[in-house]
């Protein structure tokens, strides 16, 4: 195929998810890269021989971080190294630990695929997109973090379960940074273009809400270690939109420059995917309170964003 996409940590849970759905999809070659270096050829090869099951001619080849040279000219590079949260820690407990792995990931994607477009997927998220977005001196349409979709996908789903409707018509936004502190938006959540607040009560929207938040944590708890089926999809979501130029809208954390009122700094807006990576960043108009919550989520990313200084 003519389009090549890299998964760093791809041997990891959410990295070979990624890896699958897009050799499944067969949007493009994968190259696996993990510091795992046996487990990246392995997962590879497990993975390539799913694909004429599939119907897929994707090749799939896993390789050691040594041999970062094998993703030369990636159109697109995910970043899903990094620590996985444990029980009881949150996404922000991994600040240090995560971006000295993005320190040494991000020198070598420069290095190979100077022209790729990087989607961060490590937490915590929108902290590791900018430290990525700085370490790489890409400009920031080539950044783009991986949350959005996810937290947007959390909702939807509990949203079907509530309504008893297929999650298919049902499209939510989830905006600020991918924590505790993110913002649902009930307002611009629909079900086939009804608001939800037209099918529920304030007190439902508010558990659906916080049920949303805690998404990760709810998961982790559960199986011991973060999510990765979702998150995977999610990443390979936007990796489509991306390889497809199809100008998909969706909820991603990026650099603002002034948009909703917030300087210098990754937080999850709307923004138009396509082959130049975020084609526009969408400004919706919000209400003093939905305001007040997406600045007070950024505040939260800030201060992540601070302590390891980019
Ligand atoms: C999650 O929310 C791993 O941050 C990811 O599940």
């Amino acid at each position: 195929m003519n389009r090549k996409v890299t998964v760093v940590g791809g041997a990891g849970n959410v990295g070979a998810t990624v890896a699958r759905a897009i050799a499944q999809k067969e949007l493009a070659d994968v190259v696996i890269v993990d510091i795992a270096d046996t487990k990246a050829a392995g997962v590879a090869l497990d993975i390539y021989q799913s694909c004429p099951i599939e119907g897929s001619a994707s090749r799939v080849i896993g390789v050691g971080t040594k041999d970062f040279s094998e993703s030369a000219n990636s159109d697109v590079v995910v970043i899903t190294s990094g620590v996985p949260r444990k029980p009881g820690m949150s996404r922000d407990d991994l600040l240090s630990v995560n971006y000295k792995i993005m320190q040494d990931v991000t020198a070598e994607i420069v290095k190979h695929s100077p022209n790729c477009i990087i989607v961060p997927v490590a937490n915590p998220l929108d902290a590791m997109s900018q430290a990525v977005f700085r370490l790489s001196k890409f400009p920031r349409e080539r950044v783009i973090g991986m949350a959005g979709v996810l937290d947007s996908a959390r909702m939807r789903a509990f949203l079907a379960e509530e309504l008893q409707v297929s999650p298919a018509d049902i499209s939510c936004f989830v905006l600020g940074g991918h924590g505790d502190t993110m913002v649902p938006l009930a307002r611009f959540s629909t079900v086939a273009g009804v608001p939800i607040t037209e099918l529920l009560s304030a007190e439902r929207i508010e558990a659906i809400s916080a049920r949303t938040a805690s998404g990760g944590a709810e998961i982790t708890k559960l199986v011991g270690t973060s999510a990765w089926y979702a998150p995977g999809a999610s990443a390979a979501a936007m990796v489509e939109a991306i390889l497809k130029d199809s100008r998909r809208v969706m909820p991603c954390s990026v650099y603002l420059e002034g948009e909703y009122g917030i300087n210098n700094l990754f937080v999850g807006v709307p923004v138009k995917l396509g082959a130049r990576g975020v084609e526009q960043i969408i400004e919706i108009s919000l209400t003093d309170v939905e305001r007040a919550a997406l600045h007070k989520s950024a505040a939260s990313v800030r201060e992540l964003v601070d302590v390891i200084k980019v």
